[in-house]
């Protein structure tokens, strides 16, 4: 053997009692966070976590995932849960573990830099309210986005664990941005800022077993702090690598227990327990105690869940991010946007256009949000440039990283690029070179005014602070001041055996239709419903289209802040699609009938939600000069004049949802 491995046998015993490992592999469960994140859209209901928290924190583990990337987003939106409660409530069932979260750098558990103040106030709460160990990212491994947050964990006595995002430009780690030296910058930057544990985020899953080994190794090799792999399982490598990063020294693995594990999740825990017992990294879990965690998952947890499993394919491997090197999530967000387009047939084009504008954009990783930057803006190439001039349509969210909103890139984003997006920013044409957050006023005293005495303490102020129209109204629920929507509600065992049956029954063929148009609801135009009709019962199954694509009609009609990044559509997922059943049932909104008039349309080339109107009635405007701005899939879209002239009528009001096509202003 040519090299020396530290997996090594040692005793022979299996039992619970058996003596320490050595080197005992320490392990995070990222169940109730990640797991369900990529699996089921974030929806996991805090209740459905309480019935294994108690022996989940009998297990030994490191530390336990409960909370941050898209938890915070989506429990107020889509679970009508207090995200805070969330944290205060397992706190009670987990006495022993520590809880660990992901935090996004200055972007908190949201989707832009947040001024200085929200991030510090943040911090602190989230400590006071139970959290331990702050896993922190930054999209560009840009750190100094962590230097608000990092003095402020490092103050409260928390656990800081730097991440450095895995991510490749060429089939295998190397080349001339992402090679091993700069892996090892990295890891050693965080240990200059105090790092406690160091954690290569491998979030697309890109991370082949035996550049594994190097990693690890070097980063054992050149740094002190404890070393940490997170690698989503999406590629099919994942159980690979997590075992060579193991012979080379891992401290510390993130797993989930199998009902939530692989997919575009994680490998899952009882296979590592089980080839490592006896060996120098055992786990020293009790197998036993996982099977019957496992087994309360399946009979009471999982049932309820499982329509929101991505179940459009049989393969549980994307080989798709083998063969690009590209998130899983962000390819199936690539389809769904193309698709809302009619432009599915580009799909070939954007692969192939989204290793350029990568580059241009400063060969940036490709984790939320930057994923979403560059594949949108890829789309927006592919679909509206000509070929005198590219970059036709560039999003808010390009011109902000152009600016330097977001840190800095790996390498210079194209010069010709970043000027084209930089005309008529509105913060000024000359990126800064400073830490981004040091261009952003307080925000907190202005969300204080605007929120008032519906935020009763800091925790629902910092709700609002991150997310201004979701959150509100998600405040208005909670204090009684709005009815919580059925679609925000649980669905139970019971309902779930009900279903249960009725497919039984179905199988059989003993379903029959009776009285279907009396006791059915009416169908709109657009309702794919499947009615059932079952004796005496009513059942509904199906998607609702509004208007033969998706229309987002659930946002509240509330301005967004201007230069706040808008709510976005749908949390986000870090490396998984959020499959398309989690979506919201939209509500059927009656768009206002566009006014007849003659003159140039500007029309919305995608449907999504208006955020302003640049121009109103009576102004006059440049041809190229932008009219509204709309959202689509999260980034920010300024539609240009196609023409001169003065704007006649104005169709649609911040907030309101457009189908692709619809005529939002007219230019006479
Ligand atoms: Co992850």
């Amino acid at each position: 053997m040519s090299e020396h491995t530290q997996v090594e046998m040692t005793e022979m015993k299996y039992g619970k009692d058996r003596p320490k490992a050595k080197h005992e592999l320490k392990i995070e469960d990222i169940s109730l966070r990640d797991g369900h994140q990529s699996l089921f859209a974030t929806r996991g209901r805090t209740e459905d976590m309480i019935p294994v928290a108690e022996k989940m924190d009998e297990i030994g583990f490191w530390a336990v995932e409960v909370w941050g990337g898209a938890t915070f987003d989506a429990m107020h939106r889509f679970l009508g849960e207090d995200p805070w409660e969330r944290l205060r409530t397992l706190k009670r069932y987990f006495k022993k573990t520590p809880f660990s979260m992901l935090l996004r750098g200055q972007n908190l558990v949201g989707y832009r830099n947040y001024a200085d103040d929200v991030a510090k106030l943040f911090v602190k709460k989230t400590v006071d309210n139970g959290l331990e160990v702050f896993r922190t990212f930054d999209a560009l491994n840009d750190y100094r986005n962590f230097e608000t947050v990092v003095p402020v964990i490092k103050e409260c006595g928390a656990h800081f664990q730097g991440c450095i995002c895995y991510t490749l430009t060429e089939p295998r780690i190397g080349g001339d941005v992402y090679n091993l030296e700069y892996y090892i910058q990295k890891a050693k930057d965080l240990e200059d800022m105090g790092a406690d544990s160091i954690c290569v985020k491998d979030m697309a899953g890109l991370l082949a077993p035996y550049d594994a080994y190097k990693l690890i190794k070097a980063l054992k090799d050149n740094v002190k702090p404890l070393i940490h792999l997170h690698s989503h399982f999406t590629s099919g490598m994942s159980p690979m690598t997590h075992f060579k990063a193991i012979e080379a020294g891992v401290d510390i693995i993130d797993t989930c227990l199998t009902p939530y594990a692989y997919r575009t999740s994680h490998a899952a825990l009882e296979p590592f327990v089980m080839s490592l017992l006896g060996t120098n990294r055992d786990t020293g879990f009790d197998i036993n105690a996982l099977a019957d965690i496992n087994e309360i998952l399946e009979r009471e947890v999982m049932p309820k869940y499982k329509h929101l499993l991505d179940d459009t394919k049989v393969s549980g491997i994307d080989i798709n991010v083998l063969l690009h090197q590209t998130p899983g999530g962000m390819l199936s967000n690539l389809v769904n946007q193309l698709r809302d387009m009619d432009a599915l047939d580009k799909m070939d084009e954007v692969l192939k256009e989204l290793p350029r504008v990568r580059k241009e954009l400063g060969q940036i990783p490709l984790v939320t949000p930057t994923s979403q930057i560059v594949g949108i803006q890829t789309v927006n190439n592919v679909l509206f440039d000509t070929p005198e001039e590219r970059y036709k349509m560039v999003t808010a969210q390009v011109k902000d990283l152009c600016y330097g909103l977001y840190g800095k890139t790996s390498v210079p984003i194209d010069p010709e690029v970043q000027k084209k997006a930089l005309k008529g920013y509105e913060r000024g044409e000359e990126p800064i070179t400073c830490r981004p957050a040091e261009v952003l006023e307080p925000e907190l005293e202005n969300a204080k005014k605007e929120i008032g005495d519906l935020a009763v303490d800091d925790e629902d102020l910092i709700l609002y602070a991150l997310f201004p129209v979701t959150g509100k109204k998600y405040l208005l629920q909670k204090y009684g001041k709005e009815q919580v929507p059925e679609s925000l509600k649980p669905i139970t065992m019971e309902e779930v055996e009900k279903q249960k049956r009725l497919v039984e029954k179905a199988r059989k063929g003993e379903l029959f239709e009776k009285d279907k148009l009396k006791e059915g609801p009416e169908k709109s135009e657009y309702t794919r419903t499947f009615n059932v009709f079952v004796e005496g019962d009513y059942f509904e199954v199906g998607v609702d289209e509004v208007g033969g694509a998706p229309v987002i009609t659930y946002a509240a009609p509330v301005a967004a802040p201007v230069a706040a990044a808008p709510a976005p559509v749908a949390p986000v997922p870090q490396a998984a699609p959020a499959p398309a059943p989690a979506a919201p049932a939209p509500e059927a909104k009656k768009a206002p009938a566009p006014v007849e008039s003659a003159g140039t349309p500007v029309t919305a080339p995608m449907p999504g939600m208006v955020i302003k109107y640049e121009k109103n009635v009576g102004d006059s405007v440049n041809e190229g000069e932008t009219v509204v701005v709309i959202e689509a899939m999260k980034m920010e879209n300024a539609l240009p004049a196609p023409t001169s002239g003065v704007i006649k009528a104005v169709n649609y009001k911040s907030g309101d949802s457009v189908a692709k096509g619809e005529v939002l202003a007219v230019i006479e």
